[in-house]
C-alpha cells in the first residue's frame, strides 16, 4: 500500500466545540503518524484557494465564512492545520472523519458523531481531509511550507 500524506483541518465549528483533541485521538488511533500541526490563520485568500475547486457552487460563500470561523467566533479565523502520514492515509482519514454530509456520515465516525447541518443549510462537519493524492500533495504545499513537515 502507498505511503501517503494528507491535510486535516480541525474546522472552527470543531475548535469551537472543544473538538480538537477528540479528532488527534481518532487519527493517532488509525495508526497514521502526525508529521506536521500548527494554528494559522485563515486569511480570504487562502480560503478562497483552499476550495478553488468548490467556487461554482451554490454553498460556496457560505463555506468560506465558515472556514474562516465567521459563524463561531472564532479570533483572527486561526484553524488547526495537520498533515498525516501513512500508509493509505488519505483514504483511512476519511474513513476515521466519515462522509461529507453529517446526515449521511456512518455512527461512530467523527462527522456522524458530531457533525450537523444548521437551520441555514451550512454544513458543519468538524474537519477537513484531503480527497485524492492530486488534492493532498497541492493542500499540503498550501498550506505548510516544506521545512515545517517532519521528512
Ligand atoms: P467536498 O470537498 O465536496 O467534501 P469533503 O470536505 O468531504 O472533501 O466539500 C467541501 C466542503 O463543502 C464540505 O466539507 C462541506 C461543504 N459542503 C456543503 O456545505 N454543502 C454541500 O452540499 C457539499 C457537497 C459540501
Amino acid at each position: 500500500m502507498p505511503i501517503e500524506q494528507t491535510l486535516i483541518l480541525v474546522k472552527p465549528d470543531g475548535a469551537h466545540r472543544k473538538l480538537t483533541g477528540l479528532v488527534i485521538d481518532r487519527l493517532d488511533a488509525a495508526g497514521l503518524e502526525m508529521v506536521a500541526a500548527k494554528m494559522t490563520c485563515v486569511t480570504e485568500k487562502l480560503a478562497r484557494e483552499h476550495y478553488a475547486a468548490l467556487s461554482d457552487k451554490p454553498f460556496f460563500e457560505g463555506l468560506i465564512k465558515y472556514i474562516r470561523g465567521e459563524f463561531h467566533g472564532i479570533k483572527d479565523h486561526r484553524i488547526l492545520a495537520l498533515v498525516y502520514r501513512g500508509e493509505n492515509a488519505i483514504k483511512a482519514v476519511r474513513a476515521v472523519a466519515g462522509a461529507t454530509n453529517p446526515e449521511q456520515a456512518a455512527p461512530g465516525t467523527i462527522r456522524g458523531s458530531f457533525g450537523r447541518i444548521t437551520t441555514a443549510q451550512q454544513f458543519e462537519n468538524v474537519l477537513h481531509a484531503s480527497s485524492d493524492p492530486a488534492d493532498a500533495a497541492r493542500e499540503v504545499a498550501l498550506w505548510f511550507r516544506k521545512d515545517e513537515i517532519i521528512p
